[in-house]
């Protein structure tokens, strides 16, 4: 499975992905890291690990839609089969989506359908929630809306502050992106309607 990683920030669930390939955990490659961002540290750690890491320059584009036409070519170049975004602070487009139907995947800090958007962790500190966790979907037109994957659940400590918070469901994340791509890769998710069933 080529997989196409799109990223923003500091790329620690690529490098979750990366490592669950070099393992043989999921049978595939990643075969291309696409930032927005000319300094995300997850470039480096693309570079670092021998794959190509491409910048493209969102301000550089008219809108929305042609950015994500000029992501799809590159990703198309690199023969990419899935597309995984993995801290990218963009919304995408129908265009993206289009090109790769039911092959675009997305991580995210809270347990949807609570708490979508920026700042997952502090919503979920503030309404005063006493679990908290991640969730890998399926992406589709709307913000963190698409047909679930996995999820997982850790407790909120009395203690806790947005960034301890933020650390213990990082770690849950490493353990499910890579899950779910792996599940993917073996063709054993079934998607009927917003149910994801793995078979
Ligand atoms: C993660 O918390 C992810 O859930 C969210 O953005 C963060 C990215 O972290 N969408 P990293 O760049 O993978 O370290």
């Amino acid at each position: 499975l080529n997989i196409g990683v799109l990223v923003s920030g500091s790329g620690t669930n690529l490098q979750s992905i990366i490592d669950a390939c070099a393992n043989g955990t999921v049978k595939g490659r990643v075969a291309c890291v696409i930032s927005n961002k000319a300094d995300a540290y997850a470039l480096k750690r693309a570079e670092a690990a021998g794959i190509p890491a491409i910048h493209i320059d969102h301000t550089q584009f008219e809108g929305r839609r042609s950015y994500d036409a000029a992501v799809v070519e590159v990703l198309r170049r690199h023969g990419v089969e899935l597309v995984a975004l993995a801290g990218f602070m963009r919304i995408i487009t129908q265009v993206l989506l289009d090109a790769f139907p039911m092959a675009v995947m997305n991580i995210h800090p809270a347990l949807l359908p609570a708490f979508p958007g920026l700042h997952a962790q502090r919503q979920t500190l503030e309404y005063g929630a006493k679990l908290g966790g991640c969730t890998v979907h399926f992406v589709d037109a709307g913000t963190d809306t698409g047909p679930i994957i996995l999820q997982a659940a850790v407790p909120v400590q009395d203690d806790d502050t947005e960034d301890t918070l933020a650390a213990r469901i990082l770690k849950e994340e490493h353990r499910l992106y890579p899950e779910a791509i792996r599940l993917f890769s073996e063709g054993k998710l079934k998607v009927e309607g917003r149910r994801v069933y793995v078979r």
